[in-house]
């Protein structure tokens, strides 16, 4: 598990992206995972990830207990987080630490346009002012790979992921569903077109 190909994959320009001193330093423990150490030691979700580009893979399935990580760069560190709870909407986060939501959105740049995508136990930085690493260029946004295991805050209005697949393809879009996800139900066996079913309008029994 701790051989995974993506971190020796990642770009080593997101190294230099990153200069700076680090001034918050953490060892890892047996059992920790990058939200259970975001939420004791004050570092966003997004902070973690943006200053371990290279150093914790995008799933965090990479921790080696004893190994040191970087927690915080000098004046690119927000350590004023709070740790998502159910039933949060960013509305409710943002105006409890009065900020105003372009400020919150700045500071964790993986929450979406419709805040459909924060999830339970997930470490927001929620200070007033930005001052979080800005995020390394190329590679995906860092913090916006959801555990496997996160159960989001409005289960309702979660992105669903549906794969649709061709002869030609595979492609995976995200849609949100309505309150009521009709879009996720698979057509019953039976529907699809299929020209050898074309005697349905023949009254069965006249031939007998
Ligand atoms: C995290 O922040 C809380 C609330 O401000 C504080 O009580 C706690 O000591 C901080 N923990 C660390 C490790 O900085
Ligand atoms: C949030 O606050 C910043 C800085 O005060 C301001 O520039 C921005 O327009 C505000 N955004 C909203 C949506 O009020």
């Amino acid at each position: 598990m701790f051989f995974t190909a993506a971190l020796f994959a990642l770009p080593l320009f997101a190294q230099s992206v990153l200069a700076g001193e680090c001034t918050r330093r953490y060892i890892i423990k047996d059992g920790d995972i990058c939200d259970s150490i975001s939420a004791a030691q004050n570092v966003s979700t997004y902070q973690l990830s943006a200053i371990n580009v290279g150093v914790i893979d995008a799933e965090c399935l990479n921790l080696v207990p004893s190994k040191t990580i970087c927690l915080g760069y000098a004046g690119e560190d927000c350590s004023t987080t709070y740790t998502v709870v159910a039933d949060d909407t960013c509305e409710q986060i943002a105006s409890n630490h009065k900020l105003n939501s372009t400020i919150l959105t700045l500071n964790n740049p993986q929450i979406n346009a419709e805040c459909t995508n924060i999830y339970i136990g997930e470490v927001l930085c929620v200070a007033n002012t930005v001052q979080v690493p800005p995020a390394p260029a190329g590679g995906n946004l860092p913090g916006a790979v959801i555990p496997v295991t996160a159960k989001p805050a409005k289960p309702t209005s979660t992105p669903v992921q549906i794969q649709i697949t061709t002869v030609e393809s595979t492609t995976v879009v995200n849609v949100t569903p309505a309150p009521t996800p009709e879009v996720t139900k698979a057509p019953a066996a039976g529907e699809e077109d299929d020209d050898t079913e074309d005697d349905d309008d023949l009254p069965f029994c006249d031939e007998i």
